[in-house]
């Protein structure tokens, strides 16, 4: 039953000790958050991967592209465990390398590779973390960076300074919502369709765009609406609506605020008793949130459960089978990023690391 596997686990861990580091992500059940070293946004578990040179393994509760960055930011010998490797992330798979690398091909094919008079280049691809290993890597060998959806508009600052445009893969929403927040109109952010010549676009519209958006998207965020907001706003006058920035532009637009899964998680923090908070991102982490804090009202925008089905993949079961296995000396689900793809990407990454506001 449940008790027994949580104890399995907790034994196993026990006996483990500081030799393995759980990490988590917000969105992962609670049976899971309950045995995780340390919990947090996807940017924090890079750094997490970065910042404990004594462990031996990383059990790695999130989804894949999460699984290869700590491996690519933790030393070469330590082991990153992906306790089910269907763990993926919808999204993230909606850009292949092949197809990011068609695209680098046209876009500097109609665009040029010179630098202009003010020493920019044409075109700086940003990838957000959301992403394959060898999405990174590419950024990473053609003077681009990765984002998270905490740091993406430092990150689009940064790439402004280098290139006269950005092409920012695979989520059209992040890029578009904080690309709007700089002020950029969303006229000059063509979207770029990876099955059409120039991705549906004319040349004119290329070389006019600032951004060009990458038709990827979040299927857990794509379904909160501006209905959503207006019904929370009848139904609990007052009632706060904060969504992360992979929902629709006019969702965004409509909330009062937006920001990663750690920013939801402040915005909460620093509520006052008796608040109306209504949340749009996955429900794994609004449900917790609520019981963490009974002294405030949260709920989900979307009144029909809205998980994210490939972080519900780590069932504890796995878990228990993962900490076991490695009680047994074996290294099951290790993700391993090949080494030169593991270099250029971590070129990404480490610029995303260093950029500032
Ligand atoms: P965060 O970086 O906010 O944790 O988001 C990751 C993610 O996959 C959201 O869907
Ligand atoms: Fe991917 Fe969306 Fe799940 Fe985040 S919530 S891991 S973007 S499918």
């Amino acid at each position: 039953g449940d008790d027994e596997l949580r104890q399995w686990i907790v034994d196993a861990k026990a006996a483990l000790g500081d030799r393995v580091q759980i990490l988590g992500h917000f969105y992962q059940r609670d049976e899971i958050i309950e045995h995780a070293d340390f919990v947090g946004d996807s940017f924090m578990l890079a750094q997490a991967a970065k910042s404990h040179p004594e462990a031996e393994a990383f059990v790695f509760c999130g989804v894949h592209f999460m699984a290869e960055t700590a491996d690519i930011l933790s030393d070469a010998h330590q082991a990153v465990i992906l306790p089910n490797l269907a763990a993926g992330c919808s999204m993230a798979d909606m850009a292949t390398i092949e197809q990011v690398e068609d695209c680098w091909r046209e876009l500097t094919a109609a665009l040029g590779e010179a630098p202009g008079p003010d020493g920019r280049q044409p075109v700086i691809p940003v990838t957000y973390m959301n992403s394959s290993a060898a999405i990174k890597a590419f950024c990473g060998r053609n003077g681009g960076i990765v984002c998270t959806s905490s740091n993406a508009r430092t990150v689009l600052e940064w790439a402004f300074e280098r290139g006269q445009r950005v092409v920012f893969f695979p989520d059209q929403h992040l890029g578009r919502n904080t690309a709007k927040a700089m002020g950029i109109s969303e006229d000059l952010m063509p979207l770029w369709r990876p099955h059409l010549a120039l991705g549906g676009n004319t040349i004119e519209q290329l070389e006019a765009s600032r951004v060009i958006l990458w038709n990827g998207f979040c299927s857990v965020h794509k379904r909160f609406t501006v209905a959503q907001i207006e019904q929370a706003r009848s139904e609990y006058p007052g009632v706060r609506v904060i969504v992360h920035p992979e929902c629709p532009a006019a969702v965004v637009e409509a909330a009062d605020g937006a920001g990663s899964t750690e920013y939801i998680r402040k915005e909460i923090e620093a509520a006052q008793p008796g608040d109306v908070i209504a949340v749009g991102t996955e429900i794994n982490l609004v449900n917790r949130l609520q019981e963490q804090h009974p002294e405030l009202t949260i709920f989900c925008l979307d009144p029909v459960v809205c998980p994210c089905s490939t972080m519900y993949r780590i069932h504890p079961a796995y878990l228990a089978w993962t900490l076991e296995s490695l009680l047994a000396g074996e290294e099951p689900n290790r993700i391993r990023v090949a080494d030169s793809v593991a270099e250029d990407s971590r070129v990404a990454l480490e610029r995303m690391l260093a950029a500032r506001p």
